[in-house]
């Protein structure tokens, strides 16, 4: 092995002595519901393509459209010869949907929080080290964008509106520049944040609320338009529920002028491909109006969490087309991914760190591609993998 080689070695053989090695499977789906593995079929229920979109023939049609018209790149970053006209009507459509004055699309979701929570805890811009407030089970791009910024989290419990202003209080004689950090939607979870409350209290302490609304972009709120009411900031993915990929920025023009001159991801990372804005201009056209998509997806998850409460096991919070079954060790989640992949369910077992220690779990993700049916062989499969794993310890 070369150089520091068999210290990479020794990290991936510790991984896999616990049962936390993760390993890529080569997949191929052709359509919303249903994947392949080595030639076997699988109800594909660990894809966060909500609507169902990513096969839609008004996506792939425009993406082909500008494909076919703008090439299939943009050919430089947006600062040098990379802004197409195109994005002015798709950050026009996304500034709508989030109520603000304007939009910014960014290369992916992990991109965004790593780069713009970067730019807008700049120390040397805001004149100090700012107190950023965030909850404990945020995603992983929002800790790494921290991170990146050099700031110290102040993590308050999950989903606690109680301990985020407890937390505030502290800091009351504090002039620094306050942010207040959250998820809508809990990636891992499935639960919601108790958003009016932590808008209460960004406006009661002069805190700038900025909420990741990924996972409710698209399938949840007032015509899918999300669960960001209130967010000074809000970022998302195009690459969920709106079955395509990139990401953007909802805020003020201010904010958007500051990212466009001091967010380092977007100013040196090439301009998304015109196919791709293609998509997500025909998805922004199309998800208002699938309100009965949207009440589909809500029934399954809710008549899955029903059915596996009532077999014993374990959903947490959840409240959304995101529910957990959570297993506890890693083992078990694993066990668990198995046994439903035997009944020939794919659904992927989530261990930490993405997690916490005791709560690995498997993660369902319900789609409008899913059925009545799909939900209730699923409960068989869980009834036949008994007994449920024991309740998981909160965080
Ligand atoms: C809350 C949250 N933010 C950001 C991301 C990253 O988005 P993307 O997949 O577009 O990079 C994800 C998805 O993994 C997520 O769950």
């Amino acid at each position: 092995m070369v150089g520091s080689e068999s210290r990479y070695q020794a990290f991936l053989d510790a991984l896999g002595q616990d049962r936390l090695r993760r390993e890529l499977t080569t997949v191929t789906a052709r359509d919303a519901r249903v994947l392949e593995v080595d030639g076997r079929s699988y109800v594909n229920l660990a894809s966060n393509d909500y609507l169902a979109l990513r096969f839609h023939d008004a996506l792939i049609a425009h993406a082909r459209e500008w494909a076919k018209t703008y090439g299939t790149g943009s050919g430089a970053s947006r600062l040098v010869t990379g802004n197409l006209d195109l994005f002015a009507g798709v950050e026009g459509k996304v500034a709508a949907l989030k109520s603000k004055p304007a939009a910014l699309v960014m290369a992916s979701g992990f991109q965004a929080n790593a780069a713009v929570l970067q730019a807008l805890f700049d120390k040397t811009i805001l004149g100090a080290e700012p107190l950023v407030f965030a909850d404990r089970l945020n995603h992983a791009s929002m800790h790494f964008g921290c991170k990146a910024a050099g700031v110290h989290q102040l993590r308050y419990r999950h989903g606690d509106a109680a301990d985020l202003a407890e937390l505030l209080i502290q800091s009351q004689g504090d002039s620094r520049p306050k942010f207040i950090l959250t998820e809508s939607v809990f990636s891992m979870d499935g639960d919601q944040a108790p958003l009016p409350e932590i808008v209460r209290l960004a406006r009661a302490h002069d805190a700038m609320l900025i909420v990741d609304d990924a996972h409710a972009t698209g399938i949840l709120g007032e015509g899918g338009s999300g669960l960001s009411d209130g967010a000074d900031l809000v970022i998302g993915t195009f690459s969920k529920a709106l079955g395509s990929f990139g990401a953007y920025v909802a805020c003020s023009a201010t904010m958007r002028d500051y990212l466009i001159n001091r967010c380092n991801g977007f100013i040196y990372s090439t301009a998304l491909p015109p196919p791709v804005l293609g998509a997500i201009d025909a998805a922004l056209d199309l998800f208002p109006g699938m309100d009965d998509a949207r009440n589909h997806v809500a029934g399954l998850a809710a008549r899955f969490r029903a059915g596996a409460q009532k077999l014993g096991y374990d959903t947490g919070a959840s409240s959304t087309q995101i529910v957990p079954v959570i297993a506890g060790t890693a083992e078990a989640a694993v066990a668990l991914s198995g046994k439903l992949r035997e009944a020939e369910f794919w659904a992927t077992a989530i261990r930490p760190p993405t997690v916490p220690q005791g709560t690995a779990r498997v993660r369902l993700a319900f789609t409008a591609a899913h059925t009545e049916q799909d939900i209730d062989g699923l409960l068989d499969a869980l009834g036949a993998a008994a007994p449920a794993p024991a309740k998981a310890v909160s965080v």
